[in-house]
């Protein structure tokens, strides 16, 4: 696995996502409750952008801006429908910067 620091804790408002940049892959980094979580950021539907989806279920879940699809922060998994599933990625918080790690 390869760490990729992709900003400080203050650029993602609580209850909100953003897209980072970590080497090819654009990541869905999502603030919740205080805890980061960090998604693939294409949706595995038809592509839409993750990180504009808004939290859902007690901050637990991601839903897809375009077909509500819902996807747990924590794992990636799609709440309704098992064979689908996002790739999840561990993330952790070191001073005040986010660090993922793919
Ligand atoms: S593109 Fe995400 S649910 Fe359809």
């Amino acid at each position: 696995m390869v760490d990729y620091l992709i900003g400080a804790v203050g650029d993602i408002p609580e209850g909100m996502g953003r897209a980072f940049q970590a080497g090819r892959r654009t990541v869905a980094v999502f603030k919740s409750k205080g805890k980061f979580f960090a998604l693939s950021n294409r949706c595995a539907h038809r592509g839409a952008s993750l990180c504009d989806g808004e939290l859902s279920d007690n901050g637990t879940v991601v839903r897809c801006p375009w077909h509500n699809w819902p996807y747990d922060l924590a794992t990636g998994e799609h709440r309704l429908d098992p064979k689908e599933k996002q790739r999840s990625f561990p993330v952790r918080v070191e001073g005040d910067r986010i660090i993922i790690s793919i």
